[in-house]
């Protein structure tokens, strides 16, 4: 079976005010697969991710969305896009002073009339995918990092996007609740066969879920391939960067 571009992101610049954040950005990730953004801490991995999913747009350069390029759409046209993808915020961005139930139910509070009883329903029925039941009361400040997290998961899937982005789905989440992070979005994945686009600076915790990966250095991909061809590289700025990350922290790099 051929693959099926689901994200193409060619050749994009942007800046802000003088500073140049991305030089040059491609990747496609294919359908159904789970695709891997990594790259240090201000390389420029959320701007790239607000660019593919339409909330800021690339001063040069495109991106695909299913073929669509997302820069010619009317409202209602980017409106569809956009209910392709699934959100998981860097921090999850709850709303602190909505219950969980109507921070899982938002969407349907917010952009449809389905009838209360029916949204708690559904919002119970996500929490239990993710793990979580009897918190629809309660109030995101009552509940640990990792529990916000999979809040965050349950309200990013309750409405079936195509696509699930996570902006560093484990930073700020205790050890423990990084490895059940971790197997949820897998399972996720598997049950919904859904394409997943992860952006971290863990590589560790990346490696453990990517099918394939591209890697941001310098406003640009150094490297877009699977885990094989990731060993076989002979970049040496991507071996430093598995070198580094393997002995804690990741060091500053020449571009
Ligand atoms: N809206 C903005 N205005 C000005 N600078 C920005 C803006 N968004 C991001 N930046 C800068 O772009 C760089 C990359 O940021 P970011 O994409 O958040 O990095 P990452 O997610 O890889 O840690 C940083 O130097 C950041 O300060
Ligand atoms: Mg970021």
């Amino acid at each position: 079976m051929a693959l099926k571009p689901k994200i193409q992101v060619e050749n994009i610049h942007k800046s802000f005010e003088n500073k140049q954040v991305l030089k040059g950005a491609s990747l496609t990730v294919y359908e159904g697969e789970t695709f891997l953004i990594i790259g240090r801490s201000g390389a420029g991995k959320s701007v790239l991710l607000k660019n593919i999913l339409g909330l800021q747009h690339p001063d040069s350069g495109r991106v695909l969305i299913d073929d669509t390029d997302i820069s010619r759409l009317n409202p209602s046209e980017s409106k569809r896009i956009r209910l392709k993808f699934g959100l998981v915020y860097q921090g999850s961005a709850l709303f602190d002073f909505l219950t969980i139930e109507e921070n899982v139910g938002f969407y349907f509070y917010q952009h449809t009339k389905m009838k209360r009883a029916r949204v708690r329903e559904k919002v119970r029925d996500m929490l239990a995918l993710v793990g979580l039941k009897d918190i629809e009361d309660l109030y995101p400040y009552q509940l640990s990092g990792g529990m916000r997290k999979r809040v965050a998961i349950a309200r990013a899937i309750i409405y079936n996007p195509e696509i699930i982005v996570y902006d560093e789905p484990t930073t700020g989440v205790d050890p423990i609740s990084v490895d059940k992070i971790v197997s949820l979005i897998e399972g996720l994945h598997s049950q919904f066969n859904i394409t997943s686009l992860v952006v971290t600076h863990d590589l560790e915790v990346g490696l453990k879920i990517a099918d394939r990966l591209a890697f941001l250095l310098g406003g640009r991909m150094i490297f877009e391939g699977d885990t094989q061809d990731l060993e076989q590289t002979e970049d040496k700025r991507v071996i430093q960067f598995l070198e580094g990350s393997s002995k804690g922290p990741i060091q500053e790099m020449e571009v």
